[in-house]
């Protein structure tokens, strides 16, 4: 029968974390370069020693890729699966690393037993059961929570379009406030971030996206909502050209609202890039020092995250498979876990040096 850790294990991780001198907000603690992390996918962080060595030589701060998601989370209604989330957190735990959560409120990886919510009331209290069930639970373990993610539209229609999910449905826009003080009241430590993507290109679907997600700060601030950062998750495609003016313009505003700013799910697209590994590594490369200089040039981010750390696993084949049928290689590690050029890039930014 596998031990797992009690809440209380978690909780002497995390004063074990703070005494390592952990910065509790996630921030940059000092050094000027951010605290680094990446994903972590569970089924491998037993199987592969070679993948784990790496996660924890690299990582300040891991996130899981699907445990604190509600697909995995809320089998049923009545039941919560903190398993695999507590497996992570005590491995954090075990080796000085604070946890990302993500993510409370996204209309991604959900069950299907929410679908049966009609009512406004219903809605609210579900929700708000959930995020102080789970936020709650790792109080002092998490830097910061992706409390929402990807509320804005794929391809928004005007510049206050969100995306339609169980939560619009019955809440509208507000689940957005309610999700936010929600995680406030469960885990006032946390820095609350709204995580986003797709915002960092000149095409006019990346500048509505700019201009929605800058609407929907604007409107939680101007209501007083507890939020703390935005999350760019830097899913960066190897083909389009980051819009430097454009995003830093959207940047100096979020940062004028006093909200830290985190770069969560960095890799790099690459099924349009030429086949040649080294030029294409080259080319993933220079787009990701493009977006983190650009980043930088208005604000060190306060942390930089890569959606997973070797292209052993990586989500990008999932939805962006080569024509020509060799593996993507999105990550800062390759499969066998030798560092790319990637890595040297990330490196420059945050404490990612093994
Ligand atoms: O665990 C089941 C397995 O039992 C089943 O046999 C299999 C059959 O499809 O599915 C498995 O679940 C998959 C899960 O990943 C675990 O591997 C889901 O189908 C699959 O949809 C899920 O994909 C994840 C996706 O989010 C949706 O949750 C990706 O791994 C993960 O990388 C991706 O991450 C997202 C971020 O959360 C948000 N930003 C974009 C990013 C990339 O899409």
């Amino acid at each position: 029968m596998t031990q797992h850790p009690t809440r209380r294990d978690l909780l002497t991780t995390a004063a074990c974390a703070a005494t390592l001198g952990l910065p509790s907000s996630g921030l940059a603690a000092g050094g000027g370069r951010a605290l680094y992390g990446s994903c972590v996918k569970l089924s491998a962080l037993d199987a592969e020693p070679d993948y784990a060595a790496e996660i924890v030589k690299r990582c300040q701060l891991v996130v899981p890729e699907g445990a604190l998601k509600w697909a995995d989370l809320r089998p049923s209604r009545e039941r919560f699966d903190f398993t695999d989330a507590d497996r992570l957190a005590a491995f954090a735990g075990r080796h000085g690393m604070r946890l990302r959560g993500h993510t409370l409120a996204w209309y991604g990886a959900m069950p299907d037993w929410p679908e049966a919510i009609t009512s406004r009331a219903e809605a609210e209290r579900e929700l708000v059961r959930h995020i102080e069930t789970v936020a709650s639970r790792y109080v002092g373990l998490v830097a910061s929570w992706d409390v929402v993610n990807e509320a804005v539209a794929d391809r928004p229609k005007d510049a206050s379009d969100l995306r339609s999910f169980v939560w619009t449905r019955t809440l509208g826009p507000d689940y957005i406030p309610i999700a936010f003080r929600a995680a406030a009241s469960a885990d006032p430590l946390a820095r609350l971030v709204l995580n986003e993507y797709d915002i960092e290109c000149a095409d006019e679907r990346s500048v509505m996206r700019r201009a929605v997600l800058l609407n929907l700060l604007r409107s939680l601030r101007d209501k007083g909502v507890p939020i703390h950062g935005v999350g760019l998750q830097g899913h960066l495609h190897g083909d389009r050209p980051i819009d430097r003016a454009g995003l830093q313009n959207f940047l100096v505003q979020v940062r004028a609202m006093g909200l830290d700013v985190l770069v969560t799910e960095l890799d790099v697209i690459d099924d349009k890039l030429p086949a040649d590994v080294a030029t294409r590594d080259a080319k993933a490369a220079e787009i990701a020092r493009t977006f983190l200089t650009t980043i930088a040039e208005v604000t060190p981010p306060s942390a930089v995250l890569t959606w997973g750390i070797s292209d052993r696993h990586t989500w990008v084949p999932q939805w962006f498979k080569r024509e020509d049928g060799m593996p993507n290689r999105p990550l800062p590690l390759d499969a066998a876990m030798r560092p790319k050029p990637l890595m040297s890039v990330v490196e420059q930014f945050a404490r990612a040096s093994a």
